[in-house]
């Protein structure tokens, strides 16, 4: 008998659930020989020992619905050591519980944070599985996400939407992309939607190479010029300000986000319209992508293999097109940002994408 937790843990995306049916189905041939558990939102579920004995019906008609069927939640790593407001140490009532329900594994569904917490429980001693999910798709030691590809989708169809009323009124557009640390969904999303000028955490911007590029559009007769800007991009400044002088900036700004200010700037510096955009959440709502439910279910089955075979403490990766378990140990942690100088910025630099650098 193999005795399974499961957990979604940290920003939902299009494609948990689509993930989770490729690990029980994976497993289907043995399922006489198979309890799955499922823990509700996310790592809270396992501390406190809400969960619930799945069948084969959960996850029938799953494949292509967004959300998670578990729910989630987000409990940040470094609060995992910090008692809860009762006195509960988390750490170790995730361990009692695992033990209780005597199961042989956990898989986890989760980012960066939900994976350093998959790893503490390695290192505490539990069988482990990491499947690496993040419309960000910022997990360092795997090639994709899944999500990023669904919310590649949606952003890009918010810019597609922007550039015809763009052009009809004249205007300057921002669309704001998810992303706070990392740039690869307003990289990816920013190319494909035929943005101009492209701003992203990992390249700080100059607003005056910002406005040179919009006034150089509008010098070359083109009406309108569409920016995409990440959540988390910075001015070449503001970069240059420790995270604690930033944060406290932020919070005395009077715009709700980057965009904002970037769209205020550009409107002085021009006297051009400037409208600003922000998809938001709905880059991870909705149906996963195609790409995605392939993506999902490859990971899915190749963590049933470990299962299979015992093989405990990994995040199935996607590495040139093969699915790889990785040693959550060399992983958790660490981030995968955009190289500034990588080929994809210079290609995007040739065709005459301002990056604001
Ligand atoms: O990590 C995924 C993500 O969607 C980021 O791109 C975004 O900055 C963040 O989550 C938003 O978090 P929340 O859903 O907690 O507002």
């Amino acid at each position: 008998m193999k005795r399974i937790g499961m957990l979604t843990s940290g920003g939902d995306c299009q494609a948990l659930n689509a993930a989770m049916r490729g690990v029980v189905k994976g497993l289907s041939k043995n399922a006489d020989q198979l309890e799955v558990y499922g823990f509700y939102e996310g790592y809270k579920g396992l501390i406190y020992g809400n969960y619930r004995l799945l069948t084969a019906a959960d996850f029938s008609g799953i494949l292509t619905k967004g959300g998670t069927i578990l729910g989630t939640s987000r409990q940040p790593f470094k609060r995992m050591r910090i008692p809860d407001e009762n006195g509960l140490d988390k750490v170790e009532a995730m361990k009692e519980n695992y033990r209780k329900l005597r199961l042989d594994c956990l898989v986890i569904l989760g980012g960066n944070g939900t994976q350093k917490t998959a790893n503490l429980l390695r290192e505490e001693g539990l069988n482990v599985i990491h499947l690496p999910k993040t419309i960000d798709n910022d997990i360092y030691g795997t090639d994709i996400t899944f999500g990023f590809q669904s919310a590649i989708d949606i952003a890009t169809s918010a810019i597609d939407c922007i550039h015809t009323t763009a052009a009809s009124h004249n205007r300057v557009f921002i669309v704001e992309v998810m992303g706070h640390k990392v740039g690869w969904l307003t990289l990816y999303a920013g190319v494909a939607g035929g943005a101009d000028i492209i701003l992203l955490p990992e390249i700080p911007y100059d607003i005056d190479k910002v406005v040179e590029a919009v006034q150089r559009r509008s010098q070359a007769g083109k009406g309108f010029t569409i920016l995409a800007v990440a959540e988390g991009a910075i001015s070449k400044e503001d970069a240059q300000l420790t995270k604690k002088e930033y944060k406290e900036k932020l919070k005395k700004s009077p715009y709700p986000s980057v965009s904002y200010e970037v769209a205020a700037r550009i409107e002085e510096k021009t006297g051009c319209e400037v409208r600003v955009t922000v998809p938001g959440h709905t880059q991870r709502g909705g149906s996963p992508c195609p790409y995605d439910r392939v993506l999902c279910t490859r990971l899915g089955a190749a963590a049933a293999d470990l299962i299979l075979k015992n093989k405990y403490g990994y995040m199935v990766a996607m590495i040139n097109g093969n699915t790889k378990p990785v040693p959550l140990e060399e992983v958790a942690g660490k981030l995968k940002t955009v190289e500034p100088e990588c080929r994809m910025i210079k290609e995007a630099k040739l065709i005459g994408i301002s990056f604001g650098d």
